[in-house]
């Protein structure tokens, strides 16, 4: 939900800018800009649309400067235009802001500021920053123009309410770029006379893996030399850089269509490195002192989107293994619901980016409610991870693509492991039926990267359904949930209508909008439902149903004779046969998207990180 990138250092901060902005392009992509400072002044250019569009755009007017900010953006104020395009200006076009989040009170600031006889160019919350720094320096007297502007930033952010990060530069100052991290993402990358700002990681991991993750509240300084960090009081705080693993290919391509193609092939990499460390996580999460979760009787789990099916899978898993009541709420929901207050609660939310607004809102109810709270998360020192107590990392890399594929099924197998550590440690589990299970998760990588050749097929047949605009997804039991992700997936990349069902209730309502032709994908691993899902196959079969069977070895015969095409998974345990599962409706989506020639990774009206409510 919108994405800043910051560069100061001895080269031309353009191609640093545009680069970064199309890693961070997944933040939102409605509108782009980049700003400079050259020669004394600033030179602006933004486009609407793309990224590709502003690079053309910055390649015919050739900004040049040392110091420079850019931004993508996700329309929240204003629609994408050009007017509403960051970086935005005060009334000199001399301060330049850059911004990711919502001022809540922009409007009251912008009538003060209107009043006092600055003039607007756009809808945004945003340019109320820009103005208002030009506003407080005015009022401020200082050594040097540096430290005047940065002690206006200060002003300006104890004047702004809201969740929120931005950068800003002045064309008096081209030597440094302030940034400021309040609920809204915002990292430094400090390189070798060079230094970064940015929404997240990958925008500058080419040139740096030395990290400083801002707390909210806090104003950094950037100069080519070093980053200064300063507290809300103007105090300088100490920050530790921290090393990134994630290798810089793993923000790549690497000779893939899509970003979305390339995560689901990178699965088995990333449940094997989720899980390298699963045992020692949990066990040190499981033995915290002061939060003992081997108490815990209830649980919620809150999330959005693709992780709100992975919650709604630990909720099996959590009941079945761990023996406690666990019950899933969408993050957005929960934090509306009167949840009545008790003892020995814990909140698990689970989110990949970690800086779901919605998500933290949960969060933040939870804490006030007095539960505990654990983390199920892919980003190191997000929004989420600061807000509860533990934090169990899915080790994924980073997911690029829009629609969630690597991220899903490591959230799943999170899920898993916890509830059977937490089963081993209440004594829910013996130890036999543990290591059992430990086992069969432990050999889920090499299934998973079986799973994956089934490419080919699932390509094959969509051939003859993409262009249907109904679809259907049908499970039962843990692929309940699956079906309801094999139906956002396809929406959402696909832009066409599908819906996931629970099979035993599409006799209660749904089966009325089968007909003739509609795809119907049940998923029917040979299990101890299986039989019932024959019947849903029949079921929807005599309605006209084209129904496509994901099956395992097992039930393809059986299924050959209920549906019209098959899908064959390998067989695993029931409870972890949702992860290999969803491999073929993740494919499913890919396909039927791309014969449809859909934008797959940059799907319209849709971005990764909704950071507003
Ligand atoms: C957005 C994305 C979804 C994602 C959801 C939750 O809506 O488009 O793909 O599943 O946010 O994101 P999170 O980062 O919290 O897992």
């Amino acid at each position: 939900m919108c994405g800043i990138i910051g560069y100061i250092g001895s080269k031309n901060s353009v191609p640093f800018l545009i680069e970064g902005l199309k890693k961070l392009e997944y933040r939102g992509y409605d509108s782009a800009g980049i700003a400079v400072a050259e020669d004394g002044h600033i030179h602006r250019v933004r486009s609407v649309g793309k990224v590709a569009e502003l690079e053309k755009a910055a390649l015919l007017e050739a900004p040049r400067g040392n110091c420079g900010l850019g931004h993508t953006r996700w329309a929240t104020h204003g629609k994408p235009s050009q007017e509403n395009s960051h970086p935005h200006t005060d009334c000199s076009g001399d301060i330049v802001v850059v911004h990711n989040g919502i001022i809540e009170n922009y409007l009251p600031l912008k009538d003060k500021l209107q009043a006092l006889g600055h003039k607007f160019q756009s809808e945004t919350d945003t340019e109320v920053i820009a103005h208002l720094i030009e506003e407080n320096l005015q009022h401020i007297s200082a050594a040097s123009d540096e430290e005047r502007f940065f002690l206006a930033v200060m002003k300006t952010s104890d004047e702004l309410q809201g969740a929120f990060a931005y950068g800003a530069m002045w064309a008096k100052t081209p030597g440094q770029i302030i940034g400021v991290k309040n609920q809204s993402p915002l990292v430094v990358g400090l390189g070798e006379g060079e230094n970064f700002l940015a929404s997240d990681v990958p925008a500058f991991l080419k040139y740096t893996s030395k990290v400083l993750f801002l707390e909210d509240g806090q104003t950094v300084v950037l100069t080519p030399q070093g980053a200064k960090v300063y507290g809300m009081d103007g105090q300088e705080v100490k920050v530790k850089p921290v090393k990134i693993s994630w290798d810089q290919k793993t923000a790549e391509k690497g000779g893939y269509d899509h970003f979305m193609l390339k995560e689901i092939y990178d699965q088995p990499q990333a449940l094997e490195d989720t899980l390298r460390t699963a045992e020692a996580d949990f066990i040190r999460i499981l033995n915290l002192k002061t939060e003992d979760l081997r108490r815990i009787k209830n649980v919620y789990l809150v999330a959005c989107g693709t992780a709100y099916h992975a919650a709604l899978i630990g909720k099996y898993y959590l009941e079945n293994f761990a023996g406690v009541t666990a019950s899933v709420d969408l993050a957005s929901e929960f934090k509306y619901r009167t949840i009545p207050p008790a003892k020995d609660t814990l909140c698990i939310a689970v989110s990949q980016s970690g800086e779901t607004a919605d998500t933290l809102g949960a969060v933040k109810k939870a804490k006030e409610l007095g539960f505990k709270r654990l983390a199920i998360c892919n980003v190191l020192g997000s929004g989420l991870t600061r807000a509860c107590g533990s934090v169990f990392y899915t080790h994924c890399g980073p997911e690029i693509s829009v629609a969630s594929t690597k991220a899903f099924t490591s959230q799943i197998i999170s899920l898993y492991a916890l509830a059977i550590f937490l089963g081993q440690a209440s004594g829910n589990l013996s130890r036999g039926q543990f290591n059992t299970l430990y086992k069969e998760l432990m050999a889920l990588p090499k299934a998973v990267a079986d799973t994956l050749k089934i490419e080919y097929d699932v390509r094959h047949l969509t051939k003859k359904v993409y262009k249907a605009n109904r679809f259907i997804f049908l499970g039962r039991n843990v692929d309940y949930p699956v079906a309801l992700e094999g139906a956002l997936k396809l929406k959402e990349i696909s832009y066409s209508s599908a819906e996931g069902f629970a099979a035993g209730e599409i006799k209660h309502g749904p089966i009325s909008v089968i007909d003739k032709g509609t795809p119907v994908i049940v998923l029917m691993p040979k299990n101890h439902l299986f039989d019932k899902m024959l019947s849903a196959c029949q079921e929807c079969r005599a309605r006209g149903a084209f129904v496509i069977a994901v099956t395992t070895p097992q039930g393809q015969e059986e299924a050959a004779s209920v549906s019209d095409k098959q899908i064959i998974v390998p067989q695993a345990s029931e409870y972890l046969q949702p992860v290999l599962d969803v491999i073929s409706l993740q494919f499913f989506a890919y396909w039927v998207a791309k014969r449809l020639g859909r934008d797959i990774d940059q799907p319209r009206n849709l971005a990764k990180s909704v950071t507003v409510e």
